[in-house]
């Protein structure tokens, strides 16, 4: 067995999130349950976009997590943990001027180092089950000059064991749910490694008209607060916004 806890080890697949939904749809895993890949071949990022990355080089896997039986407007608490989860494993690994891009990059510097896929399984208007899928760019040395990516490995000059940072961000996924009962605690963590924080930064609205706003916080159902030039405070919904980051 790879790793001492259980998971299922993919040398190929199409990716590690639809895999961990169809795992989900046949059996009752265990809160933790880890699904971990090599090389995906339709690896998914969010808004239906896709997910490259190298064989054997970076941490591609999905956590399954429930089952949770939370409120619907508990949603962004997965999002406030996966990212804390992965920001807390970068800075134990010695990474430095990190971020948390709302409502879920990870980044070092300006550019992105880890992303995370959230899909749910909801019941009854609950949130059952969550499949937290990342995909941390580990000891990839090049990335086009197309995508805004950095790597561990570029960040530091050193190489590392991607089974002992997926061993890890485990444990601290499961440190985080258990915190649970102490969201605002997490909120105000990730408030205060908000990528942008206190920056002017173009906001395209709906009827295309590009506003100037200074980013102030995310609050707790997960929408962005900004200020507008004449002071007003915004509350911005992911997917419906785009900024100028
Ligand atoms: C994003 O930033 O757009 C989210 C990227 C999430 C990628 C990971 S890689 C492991 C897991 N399986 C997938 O298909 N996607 C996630």
């Amino acid at each position: 067995m790879r790793f001492d806890f259980p998971h299922l080890s993919f040398t190929s697949t199409d990716s590690t999130n639809l895999q961990a939904l169809n795992y989900l749809s046949k059996t009752n895993p265990e809160s933790g349950f880890m699904l971990i890949a090599d090389f995906q071949t339709a690896g998914k990022g969010q808004f239906g976009r896709n997910w490259e990355s190298e064989t054997g080089t970076n941490l591609l896997c999905s956590f399954i997590f429930g089952p949770l039986n939370w409120s619907i407007k508990q949603l962004f608490n997965l999002h406030l943990i996966s990212a804390l989860a992965i920001f807390r494993l970068l800075e134990e690994n010695q990474l430095n001027k990190l971020s948390i891009k709302w409502p879920n990059d990870i980044y070092a510097g300006n550019k992105k180092i880890a992303g995370i896929l959230i899909q749910n399984i909801i019941k009854e208007q609950k949130l059952q089950w969550t499949v937290i899928g990342c995909g941390i760019n580990v000891n990839q040395s090049q990335f086009s000059d197309t995508i805004n990516a950095s790597s561990i490995f570029l960040e530091t000059g050193m190489k590392f064991s991607i089974d002992v940072l997926a061993c890890r961000l485990r444990e601290l996924l499961i440190e985080y749910f258990q915190a649970g009962h102490r969201m605002e605690d997490l909120l105000a963590k990730y408030n205060a490694a908000l990528y942008g924080k206190n920056q002017l930064k173009s906001l395209r609205l709906k009827n295309d008209e590009s506003i100037r706003v200074e980013i102030q916080s995310v609050n707790a159902i997960g929408n962005l607060i900004a200020k507008n030039e004449h002071g007003e405070f915004l509350e911005l919904t992911h997917g419906e916004t785009n900024i100028d980051w």
